[in-house]
């Protein structure tokens, strides 16, 4: 396995983080999952703003300009030798004597870029679905920030693993929905699709995007807004996105069965569409992930 690390590419047994980095000291860093398919990444652009937002927000220069990724992440890419990937950007504020405050002058950040397979859900959860349970949101008020520092997110999925479920379905303050412990949530109710709104409670997701976009161009009725906890227990689905799980059914909520227990009309219309949007998006690749007309744009 080949991962990129602070400039150059090597087998990730030579890659070597000093103690004394931020992101091992303080978690001080953020990070990007960019899913690969056929050697092409998807939604590169949107991935790289995304990674812009959280670099702002952390108040760390961005080490690479939009084409020094693209082209890091493209050798990456071929140099591993799965067909479909996922990218796991990292990028901390570097090794310096242990200070809370930024390190002054700076110092050079630690980057690095690791590519593992992907496998996308087995065909038996798309057709049983998956169990959730709904824990309470207790994390800070920048979850729009991709951190690496993922305490409450690891205990949340924690949770949800030694319940026996596949996520944990966060409530803010016992009343609305912000999203699942890595992944995005959607309610469906009477044929609408409920989707929070991106704030700075939740990641805004990129799976999250095209669901809506999809929503959008295939005359499904959808509405952004606050999601009530009392939407969430009497909804007739529930939908799950992430750019590693795409898109899921979840058939029960805290034991219970979420509608008639079994993946809805809604999940059966987005699943194929979301499906039928990446093999369009990789038929109009220019590149093997460049970022040309129709690959990687809002559509
Ligand atoms: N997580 N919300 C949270 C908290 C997440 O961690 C993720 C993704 C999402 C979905 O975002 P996207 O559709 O852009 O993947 C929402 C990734 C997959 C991870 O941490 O591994």
């Amino acid at each position: 396995m080949t991962v990129y690390f602070n400039g150059a590419f090597m087998p990730i047994e030579e890659a070597k983080v000093p103690v004394l980095d931020r992101g091992f000291i303080f978690g001080d860093g953020v990070y990007e999952v960019i899913p690969v398919y056929s050697r092409r990444a998807f939604r590169m652009a949107e991935h790289l703003k995304r990674l812009q937002h959280s670099l702002d927000g952390i108040k760390l220069p961005n080490p690479h300009s939009e084409s020094e990724w693209t082209d890091i992440l493209d050798q990456l890419i071929q140099r591993n030798a799965p067909e479909d990937q996922y990218l796991y950007l990292h990028i901390t504020r570097g090794v310096a004597k242990r200070d809370h405050a930024f390190p002054n002058p700076p110092v050079p950040p630690t980057v690095f870029v690791l590519s593992n397979p992907l496998t996308t859900p087995p065909a038996e959860l798309l057709q049983s679905g998956v169990a959730c349970i709904t824990v309470a949101d207790n994390r800070w008020l920048r979850c729009d920030i991709k951190a690496i520092s993922l305490l409450p997110n690891v205990l949340l999925r924690q949770a949800a693993v030694e319940a026996g479920c596949a996520e944990a379905i966060l409530i803010r303050d016992d009343a609305f929905l912000t999203e699942g412990a890595a992944s995005n949530i959607f309610v469906v109710k009477n044929g609408t699709l409920l989707a929070p709104p991106k704030d700075n409670l939740m990641l805004p997701g990129i799976t999250y995007d095209v669901i809506l976009e999809l929503a959008a161009t295939n005359g499904i009725p959808y509405q952004v807004r606050r999601v009530t906890k009392a939407e969430v227990f009497s909804a007739d689905e529930l939908l799950l996105t992430s750019s590693t799980r795409e898109v899921l059914a979840i058939t029960t909520l805290d034991g219970k069965p979420v509608g008639n227990g079994k993946p809805g009309a809604m999940f059966a219309k987005l699943h194929p569409l979301y499906q039928n949007f990446k093999r369009d998006v990789m038929r109009q690749a220019p590149s093997p992930s460049g970022g040309g007309p129709g690959w990687g744009n809002t559509r």
